[in-house]
């Protein structure tokens, strides 16, 4: 089965896919390949008009009506310029986690990925799974971290604890103790802030490289102050996003660093440190006690910067790129949903209660028949209900 990942994270960065082959093996086990993958750009002004409706936290019905149609719209496109890019064939299932509107832990709870999957069926004849975080939040879970049954299955070692973090807008990781069960959490702020600074002081959108924070002097006592915020300190199960450290946190923090009298490349090495710092007291807070090894992937895994402070901070634990274990860094996200849209439509649960907070495991996803519904069913209905234990990457 052929299945296109699709993710759009909270940094609005652009549409990543992944188009996977999944074939069950031995009973329990399931080989993936990576076919391919390619980072799309939003159309024009999509993403000003997201962060339009995410800034002031509340988009007009109309906004939000025709948001829902744009994305849709834009997911089946980057699907179709991926494979063509790729020269493959059509996905037989997309596993679209949608873009991420708002996310709400307390009080009602519930979140809000947008992308009209009937879009994405209608325009790729393929059989689409998206809103996987619902089933979770039903069950009394966070709806986040999903990532984590892919980690545990691909990444699990029978020696070796590991740490696998991604650090995308937000920083998430999981745990996956040798021996123990995996648990995970966010982390905090991943390139959020970073990003922000770099937009806000210098134009750009993000700082390549990590170059201009590596040519400033960290602040420490306001690094200090910024680590006191409560969610650093609450314990897991926890999940963040852009409600509680995006625009109006950012501005804060911007508005204070100029108050001291930083520098751009001060005020982007201190908040870059704020990532790291935040990754190492998360680990010795709550993590399994020693690290071996931390696999780490996401757009951060691209700022040396970023990775040098985090290392310094963990000097006990090996840090590698999710890519030195055979599985890109930049698709890893989208890959774990690919691998939960097929999860979904064999009826399996890809949730892990310990890493949410639920109740139990759920069947994550919503399914939106494509044109091939009727004999995607029957292939997925003969596999057996049992759960995957171990997921093969080949090369
Ligand atoms: N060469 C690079 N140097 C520094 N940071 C980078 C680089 N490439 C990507 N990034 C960072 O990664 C972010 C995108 O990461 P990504 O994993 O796509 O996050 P998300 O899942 O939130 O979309 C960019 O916004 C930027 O901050
Ligand atoms: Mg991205």
């Amino acid at each position: 089965m052929h299945i296109a990942g699709v993710m759009s994270g909270t940094s609005i960065d652009g549409i990543d896919v992944a188009i996977c082959e999944i074939v069950p093996a031995d009973p329990g086990t399931l080989t993936l390949r990576v076919l391919g993958y390619g980072e799309q750009p939003f159309p024009d002004g999509l993403r000003a008009r997201i962060m339009g409706v995410l800034t002031d936290g509340q988009g007009a019905l109309a906004e939000l009506t025709g948001l829902q149609t744009a994305l849709g719209q834009a997911f089946a496109g980057a699907v179709q310029q991926t494979v063509a890019d790729l020269k493959l064939p059509a996905p037989d299932l997309v596993a679209c986690h949608g873009q991420t509107i708002y996310h709400l832990t307390t009080g009602e709870r519930g979140t809000w990925q947008m992308g009209n999957p009937a879009i994405i069926a209608a325009h790729t004849g393929a059989t689409v799974v998206s809103d996987f975080r619902a089933a979770d939040m039903a069950r009394g879970g966070e709806g986040a971290p999903l990532v984590p049954y892919l980690d545990a299955l691909l990444f699990h070692h029978p020696t070796l604890t590991r740490a696998v973090q991604n650090i995308g807008g937000i920083g998430n990781v999981t745990f996956l103790p040798a021996p123990g069960e995996p648990y995970a959490f966010d982390t905090g702020p991943g390139n959020m802030l970073i990003d922000q600074a770099a937009r806000s002081l210098l134009g750009l959108p993000f700082d390549r490289d990590g170059a201009v924070a590596s040519a400033g002097r960290i602040d420490e006592a306001f690094l200090e102050e910024i680590l006191v915020h409560p969610y650093f300190h609450r314990a897991p199960p926890k999940s963040t996003g852009r409600e509680m450290f995006g625009a109006a946190f950012g501005n804060e923090l911007l508005t204070r660093a100029v108050a001291r009298g930083l520098s751009p490349a001060e005020t982007l090495a201190t908040l870059t440190a704020v990532t790291a710092e935040s990754i190492a007291r998360g680990y010795r807070a709550f993590g399994p006690g020693r690290i071996d090894e931390i696999v780490v992937s996401g757009g951060g895994a691209r700022n040396p910067t970023l990775l040098h402070l985090i290392a310094e901070r963990l000097p006990a634990s090996r840090l590698t790129r999710s890519d030195d274990l055979g599985l890109p860094s930049d698709a890893k996200e989208a890959v774990a949903f690919a691998l939960l849209g097929y999860e979904a439509i064999h009826g399996r649960a890809g949730t892990l209660p310990r890493c949410t907070g639920a109740s139990q495991p759920s069947i994550t996803g919503s399914i939106t028949p494509g044109a091939n519904f009727r004999a995607l069913m029957r292939q997925a209905m003969k596999s057996p209900s049992r759960n995957i234990e171990h997921v093969h990457l080949r090369p």
